[in-house]
């Protein structure tokens, strides 16, 4: 099957003094969506943004808006992420003790449900929640920090993902999210992936745009 290819830059290795500019560039971009991590210094040891400052994001982003939440109770916050009007809610298998409620919460809010694993968790912990799920997010690194080492144990995960999933003839998706870079973009989407995050693989590049495209491509 050819599955299209979608690549999310994640704004926090953007210019936080300069966001507009970013947001400007990526609207550019072939890029599919803006990946927005939220961290609360609790679920993951990092702080990042909140809800003011992505409604600041939202005014000049022109693509669909994957917002990642790493906090603890994400349910709490299903209207807010509503009004901000996003494509995709990812909440994490491992904040959530009542996981199929919130993600049927999260779709009956006109959301896309997406629930994120971290490293140590197996896939089999989506088993019983994939009809529930519009995407399953893997994290190839530790969540909290942009710019660390890919794990390589993901590209295994994504294919026993991607074989549950075509098992039983589901659309979700299967996103891949940590240390993603021209060096293993290709492998992990042939493994089966359908939308890589790429923090400063994108930021860090000489050529943002281009860096997109080439992520894209690979
Ligand atoms: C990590 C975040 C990632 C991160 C990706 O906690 O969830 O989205 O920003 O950044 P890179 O691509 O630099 O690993
Ligand atoms: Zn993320």
């Amino acid at each position: 099957m050819i599955r299209k290819k979608m690549l999310a830059p994640s704004l926090l290795s953007a210019d936080f003094g300069h966001l507009a500019n970013d947001i400007e560039m990526l609207n550019k971009s072939n890029c599919d969506w803006f990946h927005l991590d939220v961290m609360d210094g609790v679920f993951v040891p990092n702080i990042s943004f909140g809800f003011p400052v992505m409604e600041a994001m939202k005014q000049h982003a022109l693509k669909p808006l994957d917002v990642h939440l790493m906090i603890e109770r994400p349910e709490k916050f299903i209207p807010e992420v509503q009004r901000l009007g996003a494509l995709v809610m990812n909440v994490h298998q491992e904040a959530c003790v009542h996981l199929h409620r919130v993600l049927q919460q999260i779709r009956n809010a006109g959301m896309m449900s997406g629930v994120t694993l971290n490293p140590s968790t197996p896939v089999c912990m989506v088993e019983d929640v994939l009809e529930d799920a519009d995407l399953v997010m893997l994290m190839s690194v530790n969540p909290g920090f942009a710019g660390q080492r890919f794990i390589e144990h993901t590209y295994e995960k994504v294919e026993r993902l991607r074989e549950m999933i075509d098992r039983r003839h589901l659309p979700t998706l299967i996103e891949v999210d940590g240390g993603v870079c021209r060096e293993n973009a290709a492998r992990l989407y042939e493994a089966g992936a359908d939308v890589l995050v790429a923090g400063s693989a994108v930021f860090r590049a000489q050529n943002p745009v281009e860096e997109v495209d080439i992520l894209k491509n690979c």
